[in-house]
């Protein structure tokens, strides 16, 4: 059966994503200069398909850094525990460094991303993210640049997973609750 039975209803769409990377790439594009030279840091797996797309916008020169975090604990929560998979290849100190991420939930992984990065001496540290759920907020945390605020609810698509599938799907949506209910893994977060 397709991916796309799996969804409730679509949240943005394809078109919509495109059009507003555009937008923050505008954005981007006026806060850094050549000389600035940021490093994006996107923070895998969920941020590939946005960095992909957003860094064809970007006029500056900079470069692309790769880091993978994970956070367990029960089904439903991120117990605040983030671990990291994959750390940067490249040194950041004095570096302008640009985090790029798919969605800022409790903000736990941000948070934990962010101080981690500046034990580092960077120049600076600012994070572009495409999704904001602030309904779900439990660290406060600092967001240059955001894509689009959404809803409480479970989204997947555009890089973003329920049990490491639905990435592939070109727009957001909502998994219908089914999905996650049946599943044995419970909530992916
Ligand atoms: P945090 O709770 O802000 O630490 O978010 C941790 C991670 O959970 C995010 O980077 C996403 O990978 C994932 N996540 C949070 N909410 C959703 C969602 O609605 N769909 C898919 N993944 C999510
Ligand atoms: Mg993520």
């Amino acid at each position: 059966m397709p991916l796309e039975h799996d969804i409730d209803r679509i949240l943005i769409s394809a078109d919509e994503i495109q059009q507003r990377i555009r937008d923050l790439a505008g954005s981007i594009n006026d806060a850094y200069t050549d000389e600035d030279r940021p490093l994006l840091v996107c923070v895998l797996k969920g941020a590939f398909m946005f960095l992909a797309d957003l860094t064809r916008h970007l006029e500056m020169r900079h470069e692309v850094d790769f880091m993978e975090t994970s956070s367990y604990g029960a089904r439903t929560e991120s117990s605040g525990v983030v671990r990291i998979l994959l750390d940067l290849e490249r040194n950041i100190q004095g570096r302008h460094v640009l985090i790029v991420e798919d969605i800022v939930d409790s903000g736990r992984t941000l948070d934990y991303v962010t101080r981690n990065l500046e034990t580092r001496d960077p120049a600076s540290v600012r994070v572009c993210t495409l999704l904001n759920k602030p309904s779900r907020r439990v660290i406060d945390v600092a967001l240059d640049f955001v894509g689009f605020e959404v809803p409480d609810e479970f989204v997947v698509g555009y890089g973003l997973d329920f049990n490491e599938e639905y990435r592939n799907l070109p727009f957001i949506g909502v998994l219908k609750e089914e999905i996650y209910v049946e599943s044995p893994e419970g909530d992916a977060r």
